[in-house]
């Protein structure tokens, strides 16, 4: 449904030239939820600004529902009319919302539709029962000023939706809401996507969005994809660091001479009781070390880190055991331990400068992607 290539994005400021995109390839398939997750300023919001032409790219190209957007870029007055009407079949929902203040709910839902050019009487048709649809049937005469936080991004979605898109583009849009609203605005982009067909392309700096609603993800770095696929391609992944942080397990070998395993469950195997299994066949202690279940797109999903005494020398056969019975299986050496460790000590410090960056941004000040260096010195 969206076929990005070799996409750059170069912005030049103050006479210094800024790469955000660097090559950027991603496909996303027709009716999936697809998550971009990322650090702040590794290029997520100039990937989707990139995705609807708001900005334009500097290389590459954009094709979504077959047609190629940078092609109808850049050819003047006409193409931009084709562009235009290209866009009409994306909506786009922001972390801010960006409703007008003065405008009433359903004056915001019929602007879209205005500049369209749909009669009144349609416009006025199409509004109220796209409130129906995200469930503010009651708010239509409301003023944005009248409701909360996720009430407006409801607004905002039922407005990206006006022009009956086939693709909804999502730049951060739970990154202003607390726990439980996101939960439901998550929620209501999943029912949209299931009832409609919807494809959406959403961008967070949450793991947890990811976890929620996505069907596949990317992690981006320095303009830069470094992963990408659905979720059980990237548990099935050896070393995948979205897997990874999707599914944490920790815990340390509990002495010398031990093997440290992490097993991932996707599918069958997710039922199957294969510890007790090898526990028995091979006559051996397992310690549990740390454990993750969870369910992903209606599927359930774990990983588990083992121990198991001895060597790795001395457990070929058992970690074989676990291999033929479809399991995920990743030695831990010792240093990845030690890795997995300071890794979740600096989550916590990215948690903390997280909230800095966002204060920063309400302050709208330039300062913004300061936190970035702060990381890329951490690292
Ligand atoms: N209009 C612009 N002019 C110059 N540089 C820009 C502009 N927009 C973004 N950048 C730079 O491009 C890089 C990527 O920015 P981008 O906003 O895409 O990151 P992001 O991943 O969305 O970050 P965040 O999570 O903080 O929103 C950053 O280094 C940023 O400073
Ligand atoms: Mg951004």
């Amino acid at each position: 449904m969206i076929t990005i290539s070799g996409l750059t994005k170069v912005y030049e400021s103050r006479g210094r030239q800024v790469t955000a995109l660097d090559g950027v390839d991603l496909h996303v398939r027709e009716g999936e939820v697809f998550g971009v997750i990322g650090q702040s300023g590794a290029g997520k919001s100039s990937l989707i600004r990139c995705v609807n032409l708001l900005e334009r790219p500097t290389s590459g190209t954009v094709v979504v529902d077959g047609v190629d957007l940078t092609a109808l870029a850049g050819k003047g007055r006409r193409a931009g009319k084709d562009l235009r009407r290209a866009r009409s079949s994306i909506g786009m929902v922001f972390q801010h919302f960006n409703l007008l203040s003065s405008r009433t709910v359903q004056d915001n839902i019929e602007l879209p539709l205005e500049i369209l050019g749909v009669s009144g009487a349609e416009r006025s048709r199409r509004a109220l029962e796209l409130l129906d649809l995200v469930g503010l049937a009651d708010k239509a005469k409301a003023y944005p000023g009248q409701l909360s936080g996720g009430q407006k991004q409801r607004v905002g979605i039922a407005r990206a939706l006006a022009g009956e898109p086939k693709v909804l583009l999502s730049d951060e849009a739970t990154s202003a809401l607390d726990p439980e609203t996101t939960r439901s605005i998550l929620q209501l982009l999943r029912d949209l996507n299931r009832q409609l067909g919807l494809t959406v392309l959403l961008i967070t700096h949450e793991m947890d969005v990811v976890k929620t609603i996505c069907d596949s993800a990317a992690l981006m770095e320095k303009g830069r994809v470094v992963e990408t696929g659905t979720v059980g391609e990237l548990l099935a992944t050896p070393g995948s660091r979205l897997a990874t942080e999707l599914f944490p397990v920790g815990g340390a070998a509990t002495g010398p001479d031990r093997t440290v395993i992490d097993v991932t469950f996707h599918g069958e195997t997710a039922t199957q009781p294969v510890i007790s299994q090898l526990s028995r066949t091979y006559n051996i202690d397992i310690s549990i070390l740390g454990a993750a279940m969870d369910t992903v797109g209606g599927r359930q999903i774990g990983r588990m880190r083992i121990e198991l005494p001895g060597r790795y020398e001395e457990n070929v056969v058992p970690v074989g055991f676990l291999r033929e019975q479809g399991l995920q299986i990743e030695i831990v050496e010792p240093q990845d331990e030690a890795r997995g460790a300071a890794e979740g000590e600096q989550a916590e410090a990215r948690d903390a400068r997280q909230d800095e960056s966002q204060i920063d941004k309400q302050d709208a000040a330039p300062a913004a992607t300061a936190p970035a260096l702060v990381k890329d010195g951490a690292r």
